[in-house]
């Protein structure tokens, strides 16, 4: 479960990647386009401008270099032509990168358009959580006080934090020990330790935390079809702290 110093140099090469991913995304409009056509677009990038691997694609038997989440899908969404991006949409895109052998998984939520003020707060509430767990992880910290930290931050605005899905450790696999919960106990589970790398993704949702999946076996929907909103980044524990290796241009010399 730790990662040495030039693993973590692989990851963090595997991050930036990932983050110049996201700094393309960025510039779309993406009113209009579908989600196949960003897919598309990503898969391009990632193969050919980055000479990376698209990580989702053959694993789990997903064929797709992303997942594509929107309003009241909250992860695994399948990308589709069918389905067309419209002014007030909020979606999820989460890729995982792979370079050299090593992995790195982030995601962002986009707004699309004119969004609701409320379905605005809902995505800005999820990615303050993601940055209030990431803020909590440090050697000697429990993983008990990163899901806390989520969860309540998420509760104090009028959310719920979704139970079944998790962060995850990452490395040479996508999925490693341990499972990183977004919710929990201050001072119970795994005490953290320097060159531990794993992922923070709070799923956050407007209305009741209940998740089902959909017919296409894939996407995972509120039960109460209210909006879901996630963030992704993935970290490695530090001497004296946290390292984020997927930081984003725009999050540079941010930390809360
Ligand atoms: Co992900
Ligand atoms: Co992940």
């Amino acid at each position: 479960m730790i990662k040495r110093p030039e693993e973590i140099a692989l990851m963090s090469e595997s991050g930036k990647l990932l983050a110049a991913v996201f700094a393309h995304l960025n510039q779309l409009n993406l009113i209009n386009m579908s989600t196949m056509q960003i897919n598309d677009m990503v898969d391009n990038y990632i193969v050919n401008h980055l000479k990376a691997r698209p990580a989702s694609k053959g694993q789990y038997g997903y064929c797709y270099s992303l997942n594509a989440s929107r309003n009241n899908v909250v992860c695994h969404g399948v990308p589709s032509s069918n389905e067309i991006l419209q002014s007030g949409d909020i979606v999820n895109f989460d890729i995982t990168l792979e370079k050299n052998g090593y992995m790195a998984d982030s995601s962002k939520t986009y707004l699309v358009g004119e969004v609701s003020p409320l379905a605005k707060r809902l995505v800005q509430v999820a990615y303050e959580a993601m940055w209030k767990g990431i803020n909590a992880v440090r050697p000697g910290a429990r993983l008990g006080d990163v899901g806390h930290a989520i969860e309540r931050h998420a509760t104090r605005n009028g959310y719920s934090v979704v139970k079944e899905y998790c962060g995850h450790g990452i490395g040479r696999e996508m999925h490693e020990e341990p499972q990183v919960l977004h919710w929990g106990r201050p001072k119970t589970g795994m005490v953290l330790r320097e060159g531990m790398v794993f992922t923070i993704e709070p799923m956050i949702n407007q209305g009741r935390s209940a998740v089902f999946t959909a017919q296409d076996g894939w996407s995972v929907m509120t039960q109460d079809g209210q909006l879901s909103a996630q963030f992704e980044h993935t970290v490695a524990v530090t001497r004296n702290g946290v390292k984020v290796l997927t930081l984003r241009a725009e999050e540079k010399g941010k930390c809360d």
